[in-house]
């Protein structure tokens, strides 16, 4: 693991994701997906993002979202009322279905294949809103680098808003024998390595590219933030789970873990 630079985990992940995508087309959720996209305000985003994406003002505004996958989120966006929406992933497996079901919507986004460390020049400076949700931050080895990218696609003035889940779930393993004791270290610096296939519902026993998943503490996140200037303003943590099922576990409990949080920060005048 030392020698592995961040080029190359960004490498791998992206097979990785390719080598996942076919997994994704096979389940109910996909169907589901194709027969709601062709709705006009269709939205698979779910309420606290909902609100957080109305009261930060998506009507009317031009966005993109980072680490878009199969391009659904990016979709709704319209159904909340945004002008133009730019999905950016690097994974073009699943930007081919993202254009499956764009294809099957009245609106029209742009898809573009970047890592976001790379971008094209077309998506700088050019957005109200940079949307980035569940599942992004942790494929990043440099969360400082990476907001600074992120932070390069916002017009003066526009809002980065973040919904991922929460950084402190990553010390529990919902599959070790008790799931409830702390399993490693929240300041873990080495990633978490998996060669299976990335799946959502349950564990994948076929094998894919390794993929490498950093864990960036809170602090470590707002920091990089507004180290990319973005002046933060607002920051909630939440006791549900908006990630894989096998984390359903750690809901309700009397003793509740923060699951996932919301983050907006502006982009200020340099
Ligand atoms: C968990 S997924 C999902 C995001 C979204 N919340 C969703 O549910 O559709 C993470 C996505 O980030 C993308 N990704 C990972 N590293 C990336 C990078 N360096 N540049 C662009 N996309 C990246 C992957 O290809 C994958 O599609």
């Amino acid at each position: 693991m030392d020698t592995l630079s961040a080029q190359q985990a960004i490498a791998s992940n992206k097979a990785a994701w390719n080598e996942s995508a076919e997994h994704h087309k096979t389940t109910e959720h996909w169907q589901g997906l194709l027969a709601g996209v062709g709705e006009p305000d269709f939205s698979c985003l779910d309420p606290t993002l909902t609100s957080v994406l109305l009261q930060v003002g998506i009507q009317g505004r031009d966005a993109v979202q980072l680490g878009c996958n199969n391009g659904r989120e990016s979709l709704s966006l319209y159904g909340l009322g945004a002008r133009s929406v730019v999905g950016v992933d690097q994974s073009d497996a699943f930007l081919a279905q993202a254009v499956e079901l764009a294809s099957r919507s009245p609106h029209a986004p742009e898809f573009i294949e970047a890592d976001v460390h790379h971008l094209p020049e077309g998506v700088l400076g050019r957005f109200d809103i940079a949307l980035i949700t569940i599942g992004v931050l942790g494929w990043m080895p440099d969360i400082g680098l990476f907001m600074r990218h992120v932070a390069s696609t916002l017009k003066e003035g526009g809002t980065l808003v973040i919904y991922e889940t929460h950084p402190f779930l990553e010390v529990f393993d919902p599959e070790a024998a008790n799931p409830m004791l702390p399993a490693t270290s929240y300041f873990r610096r080495e990633p978490f390595v998996q060669n299976e296939a990335i799946v959502y519902e349950g564990t994948s026993k076929s094998a894919a590219a390794t993929s490498y998943w950093f864990v960036h503490t809170l602090g470590e996140t707002v920091s990089a933030a507004i180290a990319a200037g973005l002046q933060i303003s607002h920051l909630q943590e939440y006791p549900h789970s908006n990630r894989e099922e096998l984390y359903d576990r750690y809901e309700n409990q009397a003793a509740q873990l923060p699951m996932c949080y919301t983050l907006t920060a502006v982009k200020r005048s340099a």
